[in-house]
């Protein structure tokens, strides 16, 4: 793994330390590597009304998007816990706005790590081209 990935890698699993978890217990750091080269990231934070609860990879791309950002090379996603984790649907759907197709890393707690890349996790995916 590159340098520049490690450092997402490193982002990502810090990420996990600020994650808002009261009801699931199941922390969770994103972290989003754009094209110009900076480094975003985010943790998911939890509400009572569970619906409204954010994952980490939304608010990591969303600060990026903030920051007018709008391409993204690569995704790290980490958890503390002993599983490999996996985005969910709706988090892959919106790395897919910002990308056709990018590396996306997966990290345990134990150190472990899962190199996928978003055209596995989402084939024939739905995209602006479709509104054309
Ligand atoms: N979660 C994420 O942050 N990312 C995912 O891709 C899967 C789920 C969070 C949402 C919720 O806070 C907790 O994990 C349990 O679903």
């Amino acid at each position: 793994m590159g340098e520049r990935y490690r450092e997402l890698c490193k982002r990502a699993a810090e990420a996990c330390d600020n994650a808002y978890t009261p009801y699931s217990h199941y922390k969770v750091g994103a972290a989003v590597l754009w094209e110009s080269g900076i480094i975003t990231s985010g943790s998911n934070v939890e509400n009572a009304s569970y619906g409204l609860t954010v994952c980490a990879e939304r608010n990591a791309i969303f600060a990026g998007a903030c920051l007018g950002e709008r391409k993204i090379c690569a995704v790290a996603v980490a958890v503390p816990a002993d599983n490999i984790p996996s985005p969910c649907g709706a988090c892959r759907q919106v790395i897919r706005e910002f990308a056709e197709d990018c590396d996306i890393l997966l990290i345990n707690g134990k150190g472990q790590s899962k190199k996928t890349t978003l055209g596995e996790l989402l084939p024939d995916s739905f995209g602006a081209h479709n509104l054309n």
